[in-house]
């Protein structure tokens, strides 16, 4: 079997190249090769084979020619056994023969003439077979859609014009939507059998004006009426102590079998699961997932081959969907960014979860973050959500389950917007504006329209959020779940959209931003190319992969802000301190850095007088007294502040020039022009310095004597991971020889944010390596140092 060309030997096992599947030993080879997907496909690929062996190719064909006209042509050669023709255009098609003969007379004809037509003949192509992913978020088929869509965009005359052909190119088209209203039609009729006066409402880009082409169909089953229903029928039958309500429906059904106001959401999906298999036509792979956020059935259609899912208790998103609906309506340039923009993301793999459940951004909170960019424009292209609440009529409002969802129903009430900029420089500046955004230290609010202090959110578990204006009935909401990306959805304001996302794919985004921000400067974006190359959008769309980033390797170690994973009583620290926490939060890096190399790793550390650059240290001066201000009027009471003011001494010390106010937390919103929370003025600051020598090599076979001490109940650790670091490290010590000659390398900090991530950045320069280990220390501070810092700062009792 290990022969057969389709297998090949990996260093991970084998590999199955008709399958495109890894197996990682014999046995399991051996179940694949003897499986259905395997067998399937060599049997459907063996026949291909025999077919192209068999037949020709027939062009010059027109489509009034029959089938039958053609096998009756190519009799004379022998026998036909079937003609494959070309169905939209009718201008070729394939003969086969029932022996192979057939075709060497067919080819030898030197003219072959049939109904006045002069038919070109040619042996068939022989074609490597391969299986085609199904998967529409497959790289392959979003290669394939690139490479079709690329002439069409480059053919155009501006980048306006590509961004409008890529919404009529993705958008669902009217054959699309008719289908779906048909689904949900019938789908209404069946549950309203089961379920007497539910109602199935269609939500998410099927109807919000945002939807791609077999975009998944998200469907919302109102039990409201339901149990109102069931609650009368309930007593009338109580009453007439029989099974038939006062209206006719027959309470005989399904309903009979559960309580709809005691139920668990499980036990409605399962219902509703066993209603679609057993009596919705067409429908199949129904699936409960039940550990989403929001439980869904998921099923499929087979004829409109569609993905659709059901959920019960999500009338936000109905109302959500009706605010994308208006802010399409009343801003034209929205769908046009909206569609390049989700295609942009799918392209760079930054949205879009194939299953549902993921780390990359969704759609929903993709399409949030190009509405507060507009939000933020100067002049706005989009009013914020309260300024729409303002504008809406009495009968227009609207509460669910607590939240405000006030807003006019016609985009009329909306005055126009002021700002004229075209589709071309608004996608730059989106870019431009998240490139250089502050996601760390920020929460992105579309309903007021600016990115909220962070600080604002922190230990707010205790005493619920700080909003002022927007909980008529629900006090006190919960806390939205900080992350590296925090967007409050606009009415559920203790949701966060992007609460799913990792480090990782907040950085890809940004980064992608910085790429596309970078692009758009260059000409080949704005300008058409005279010699047919790639311009415009195209460029832009070319998958991550395919423009190798420059990468030139910095020593440099980066210790990102992550509220979450903060002591409670840094958090409430930082909450008081309000904007300037970024020097509070800096100062404890600092200090956490300088632990983990002079305790944990027994770095010799000394450290030096500050050196700041032309008008940073004006900057930290002001910036620290605008903090110990803060701190002063909104804690006077609280003991932390003194400590605060104490441990940041190596900045205080260095107080020059005249005080500048800084802009409160409150007052900073992000808008490019200059609205973006602004600490520190030149977006980094820099610190006193470390020189540190390093006399052993501490880092090599840490877990195996880490496996020792867990091990050894004697020197067994107690307390922190600090702590078992640092005896890891006197074990080596006190097992390894010292360097011939110690390692000395200086480390300096520096702080960023405001104008782009707040984060700690540690500069690493060597002074003396001339046992040539510096590489392999540096590769292991890069990961150990941000990971060691986190745990002080979580263990951090102030
Ligand atoms: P999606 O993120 O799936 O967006 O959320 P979409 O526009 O439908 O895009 P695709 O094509 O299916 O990927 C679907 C809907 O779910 C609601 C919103 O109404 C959104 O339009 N939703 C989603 C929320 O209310 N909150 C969320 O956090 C996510």
């Amino acid at each position: 079997m290990e022969g057969s060309s389709d297998i090949k030997t990996t260093s991970k096992g084998f590999h199955c190249a008709l399958c495109n599947v890894n197996l990682p030993n014999m046995p399991s080879l051996e179940q694949h090769v003897k499986g259905r997907k395997h067998t399937t496909l060599s049997s459907v690929r063996a026949t291909r084979k025999t077919q192209e062996e068999h037949s020709v190719f027939v062009s010059g064909i027109k489509p009034s020619i029959t089938q039958t006209d053609i096998a009756e042509y190519f009799e004379q050669f022998g026998p036909v056994t079937e003609v494959i023709m070309d169905k939209d255009k009718g201008v070729y098609a394939i003969v086969q023969f029932g022996e192979t003969e057939s075709i060497q007379a067919a080819l030898a004809c030197v003219e072959h003439q049939m109904k006045g037509l002069k038919l070109r003949v040619k042996p068939r192509e022989k074609r490597e077979f391969k299986l085609i992913p199904k998967n529409k978020n497959d790289p392959k088929n979003l290669q394939q859609v690139l490479d079709r869509l690329k002439p069409e965009l480059c053919q155009l005359a501006s980048v306006d014009a590509q961004m409008q052909y890529v919404v009529e190119r993705f958008q669902l088209g009217e054959n699309e939507k008719k289908a779906r209203g048909l689904l949900v039609n019938l789908l209404q009729e069946v549950f309203i059998e089961f379920f007497p006066d539910s109602q199935v409402l269609p939500f998410g880009s099927s109807v919000n004006m945002f939807g791609f082409h077999s975009c998944d169909l998200d469907l919302f089953l109102d039990l409201e009426n339901t149990k109102v229903f069931q609650a009368r029928a309930k007593s009338t039958s109580e009453q007439a102590m029989e099974g038939v309500s006062d209206d006719g429906h027959s309470e005989d059904s399904i309903l009979s079998d559960i309580d709809l106001t005691t139920a668990t959401p499980a036990e409605v999906l399962d219902l509703v699961a066993a209603i679609l298999k057993r009596c919705v036509p067409s429908v199949h792979k129904v699936n409960v997932v039940s550990s989403a956020r929001l439980p869904v059935v998921k099923f499929h259609h087979k004829e409109l081959n569609l993905q659709g899912d059901i959920t019960i208790n999500n009338r936000l998103a109905v109302r959500n969907t009706r605010f994308l609906q208006l802010c399409s309506g009343m801003e034209e340039r929205l769908r046009p960014l909206v569609y390049t923009i989700r295609y942009w993301a799918k392209q760079k793999q930054l949205a879009g979860n194939p299953s549902g459940a993921g780390p990359l951004l969704n759609n929903y909170a993709l399409t949030l973050l190009i509405i507060f960019f507009l939000q933020n424009c100067d002049p706005p292209v989009l009013p914020t959500v309260d300024q729409l609440k303002d504008m809406a009529c009495e009968e227009e409002h609207c509460v669910i389950e607590g939240w405000n969802c006030t807003f006019p129903s016609q985009p009329i009430a909306v005055p126009p917007s002021k700002n004229t900029q075209d589709l071309c420089s608004l996608l730059s500046g989106f870019f431009s504006f998240y490139a250089k955004f502050d996601f760390a230290s920020s929460v992105i609010s579309v309903r007021e329209g600016r990115a909220l202090p962070i600080t604002h959110f922190l230990s707010i578990n205790k005493e619920g959020v700080e909003t002022e204006k927007e909980q008529p009935t629900k006090v006190p909401p919960s806390a939205p779940k900080l992350g590296p990306l925090n967007l409050l959805d606009p009415f559920e304001l203790s949701h966060n959209v992007a609460g799913n996302l990792n480090e990782r794919s907040q950085r890809s985004f940004q980064r992608e931003c910085q790429e596309g921000e970078k692009y758009c400067r260059s000409l080949q974006y704005q300008h058409k190319s005279a010699k047919g190359k790639s311009w415009g959008l195209v460029r832009l769309f070319t998958p991550h992969g395919d423009v190798p980033l420059a990468k030139t390797e910095q020593l440099v170690i980066t210790i990102p802000f992550k509220s979450a994973s903060l002591s409670e009583g840094l958090c409430d620290h930082l909450r008081v301190v309000g904007d300037g926490f970024r020097l509070v939060w800096f100062e404890k890096v600092r200090s956490a850095v300088e632990e983990v190399l002079r305790n944990v790793l027994r770095c010799q550390v000394s450290s030096t007088d500050a050196v700041f650059g032309e008008g940073s240290a004006v900057d930290a001066a002001e910036e620290m007294e605008t903090a110990s201000a803060s701190l002063n009027t909104s804690a006077n009471d609280s003991c932390d502040s003194i400590e605060c003011k104490s441990e940041a001494s190596p900045v205080s010390t260095v107080v020059v020039g005249a005080k500048r106010p800084l802009s409160s937390g409150s007052d900073a919103s992000v808008s490019p022009q200059g609205k973006r929370p602004r600490l520190p003025r030149r977006g980094k600051l820099d610190f006193p310095h470390w020189l540190c020598v390093q006399r052993h090599i501490v880092w090599a076979g840490r877990r195996k004597v880490r496996r020792e001490l867990i091990k050894d109940a004697d020197s067994s650790p107690e307390g922190s991971c600090a702590e078992m670091e640092s005896q890891v490290t006197a074990r080596i010590i006190e097992k390894e020889p010292e360097l011939k000659e110690a390692l000395e390398f200086k480390v300096v900090p520096q702080m960023m944010g405001g104008t782009e991530n707040t984060r700690a950045v540690l500069k690493l320069e060597l002074v003396s390596d001339k046992t040539g280990v510096f590489h392999d220390f540096f590769h292991f501070l890069e990961a150990f140092v941000p990971r060691m810092v986190e745990t002080v700062l979580k263990k951090d009792g102030l």
